[in-house]
């Protein structure tokens, strides 16, 4: 049990246990106590630079945090009773080196210290959280690039569209992630300043050197308005906002081998160890991890809206709703992580099913663009060809044929132009490989775009 910080003014030394156990957000910020020990290390030392501690004190104080960061696990392990980590480690100081302790908090409140140990956190998370979707990239490339010639039905609607390569839609999922990890990398702008400094709410009348400390602690600059500094949660929200959207964008991905690695698709097959039977019914295999990657993406987007909300009509400056921002925050990273970890290794587990693609692939339909595109060549304005082609469809359902099944008089009666050519192009590798522009599905293309990702990705 702890003494407090603030009991001073107060008449009764014990708090309701009740009220402890409402307030404390022990269990939640002891993620913090590795920043929490680094942080007060540099401002022990700013505090020594300044004149406010000796060199000893500042000695006997960094022993006893650096004793914290080693055993955290054990000297963590059942502690209970404080309001929250800063307490914790307060009294630990004091339990080491009862007098330099005193000074330890000298020139600082707890309102920008959290928020100093959340931004040391959120950095060193953000390049992990990056580290790990530059895996799955991988992981997503070496999948295109195994399979770069298989082509399968492109699907709008969920209907059949347009012939495409599999590893042409498998690269689009790299370009989704990718936007995610610059999200992430723009974030980390924001997040990169130190608020130490910033006294509660208006700063310190000590002789406090933030630049020190924030060189120190890792940052690039300081912030600039002691008010805003112990307001902001933006950063917070940035992140969590751009999780959910990697979330969304991983929901998506799920869903799209989920529904391939159906009996009625067989477009792919998941390897065993990343899916799970039936109690039931023996003979289920089911792509439960995508599932769970697919729904999880409701806990982060949960979590954007409960920190948008916490700050909503909140007055400035500090107040102690702010302690739930972190639950938010530390629970979507940890569930992304190992949401993109067990991803990647899923991703290089899946093997195409060949038989599956070329039962869809029976349908001439899907080049009916490219047979509308051979009549623009043709001189025909695209309406007229858009309308010449649903004919053409339209006689094909009704008669029970493909393109390929029309003779040259049948044709002739959709159009004059439709030459002995038009067979050249009634083919799906044709198809692919006649895409011109550039971010199109012809397999050159995609080619240049894995090389260009392996190259990024340093694979
Ligand atoms: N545990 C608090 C939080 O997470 C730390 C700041 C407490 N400040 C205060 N004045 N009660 O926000």
């Amino acid at each position: 049990m702890s003494a407090k910080l603030w009991g001073g003014r107060f008449r009764k030394d014990s708090m309701d246990s009740l009220v402890m156990k409402f307030t404390s957000s022990l269990d939640v910020d002891k993620i913090l106590l590795k920043y929490d020990c680094l942080s007060t290390k540099v401002h022990v030392e700013m505090l020594e630079k300044t004149g406010y501690v000796t060199p000893k004190e500042r000695k006997e104080i960094t022993r006893a945090l650096d004793l914290l960061i080693k055993d955290h696990d054990k000297i963590l392990a059942g502690v209970k009773g404080y309001e929250d980590i800063h307490s914790f480690v307060q009294d630990f100081v004091e339990s080491k080196a009862p007098q330099a302790a005193k000074k330890m908090h000298t020139g600082r409140s707890r309102n920008e210290q959290v928020v100093n140990d959340v931004r040391l956190y959120c950095m060193e998370e953000i390049t992990a959280i990056r580290r790990l979707i530059a895996e799955l990239e991988m992981s997503l490339v070496e999948l295109a690039e195994e399979n770069i010639k298989v082509i399968i039905p492109g699907y709008t609607h969920l209907n059949h569209a347009q012939p495409i390569l599999f590893s042409h839609l498998v690269m689009s999922y790299v370009e989704m992630l990718e936007r995610d990890s610059s999200r992430l990398l723009d974030a980390r702008k924001r997040v990169d300043m130190s608020v130490m400094g910033s006294g509660a709410i208006a700063g310190s009348a000590l002789r406090l050197d933030r630049e020190f400390t924030a060189r120190k602690s890792g940052f690039s600059g300081i912030s600039a308005n002691s008010i805003d500094s112990v307001s902001d949660r933006d950063f917070i929200v940035e992140i969590v906002s751009a999780i959910s959207m990697l979330g969304v964008h991983l929901s998506r991905i799920s869903e799209d081998f989920i529904l391939y690695s159906t009996g009625e698709f067989g477009f792919i097959d998941i390897g065993e160890e990343y899916c799970t039977g039936s109690s039931l019914m023996p003979q289920k295999k089911n792509a439960d991890v995508l599932e769970l990657a697919r729904g999880r993406s409701s806990f982060f987007i949960g979590a954007l809206a409960s920190l948008l909300t916490l700050l909503k009509g909140l007055p400035h400056a500090y107040n102690r709703d702010l302690q739930e921002d972190k639950r938010h925050l530390f629970e979507s990273v940890s569930a992304v992580k190992d949401e993109l970890l067990v991803l990647s290794r899923l991703v290089g587990t899946i093997t195409v099913e060949e038989a599956g693609i070329a039962a869809q692939m029976d349908d001439e339909f899907l080049l009916s663009t490219d047979v509308a595109e051979y009549l623009v060549e043709k001189g025909m304005p695209f309406r007229e060809a858009h309308a010449v082609v649903g004919a053409m469809v339209r006689y094909c359902i009704d008669n029970g044929k493909g393109f390929t099944g029309l003779d040259v008089r049948e044709l002739k009666g959709f159009s004059e132009v439709i030459g002995g050519d038009i067979s050249r192009i009634l083919s799906h590798e044709y198809s692919v490989k006649n895409k011109k522009t550039p971010g199109g599905t012809n397999p050159r293309h995609v080619g240049k775009e894995i090389k260009r990702w392996k190259r990024k990705l340093e694979i």
